[in-house]
């Protein structure tokens, strides 16, 4: 019955928890490998979790993806979210405009009935080019804003998968490939210890501006993310991990 399936998921949530070092664990019923409505149960599940831990005028910001697209797509108003500003976290890193991380915080904001920001920088930026970007005023405000977010909401990606997606150069596949890269999260690449082995070149939240305070969820689901899920929480555990039943008994099984 209900119950009993509840209390099954309750107890895959706690060893998960504790098997990934997170605060906790939320796991939706089902594999988004397989059907596309888990995502937006993880979506509705990440949603619930901004509700509660955000208060008015809070700023969140958002990476992108199809998970993250998702978690947009089941956003509602909230007496918690008034006036919350929806900001991506990093800027162009090469992904279609539906799923990038621009798209993801104003249709988020527009659902929320919330502001948003944007940050409208180019992909794949030479060193040279970020570093005068970061000085523009608009820029340099809108990074000031970001690294004032309470809150940050990513999704997590298979290196391989997230590399062809972005038509990563040659050069940069050859060495994520050397370097044993088994995860992504929003630009950055990590290996099965959670090490740092790339970083996309773009301007916004750098994983060393995370301190305790940010609250940070993540939103990752499907079996073939076990791995990558893995690995990244090596890294950096999250303050709440949002996943499906097939990632979580895959992750288990690892
Ligand atoms: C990217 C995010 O856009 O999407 C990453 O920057 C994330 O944080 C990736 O790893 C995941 O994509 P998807 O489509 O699997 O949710």
């Amino acid at each position: 019955g209900v119950m009993k399936s509840v209390s099954g998921l309750q107890d895959l949530e706690e060893r998960l928890a504790r098997a990934l070092h997170v605060n906790q664990a939320i796991i939706v019923s089902g594999n988004s490998d397989r059907y596309s409505w888990v995502k937006k149960e993880m979506g509705r599940a990440c949603v619930q979790q901004m509700k509660e831990k955000l208060a008015p005028k809070d700023i969140v910001a958002v990476a992108g993806g199809t998970t993250l697209a998702a978690v947009a797509e089941m956003m509602s108003p909230d007496s918690n979210l008034e006036e919350v500003s929806f900001v991506p976290a990093r800027g162009g890193l090469g992904e279609k405009v539906e799923i990038q991380s621009n798209t993801i915080s104003s249709t988020m904001a527009q659902k929320a009935h919330g502001k948003y920001r944007l940050l409208h920088v180019p992909d794949q930026l030479s060193d040279e080019t970020r570093e005068s970007l970061i000085l523009e005023p608009g820029i340099k405000e809108l990074l000031s804003i970001i690294r004032q977010a309470k809150m940050v909401v990513h999704g997590v990606g298979e290196a391989e998968t997230m590399a062809a997606r972005r038509k990563t150069k040659a050069e940069t596949l050859g060495s994520l490939k050397d370097k044993e890269a088994a995860a992504e999260a929003f630009g950055y690449y990590f290996d099965r210890a959670g090490q740092i082995v790339h970083k996309e070149n773009t301007v916004g939240l750098q994983l060393d501006d995370l301190t305790n305070e940010q609250f940070v969820i993540t939103v990752a689901g499907g079996a073939s993310k076990a791995e990558a899920i893995t690995a990244y929480m090596k890294h950096r555990p999250s303050d709440v991990l949002i996943t499906d039943e097939g990632a979580a008994q895959a992750i288990l099984d690892l």
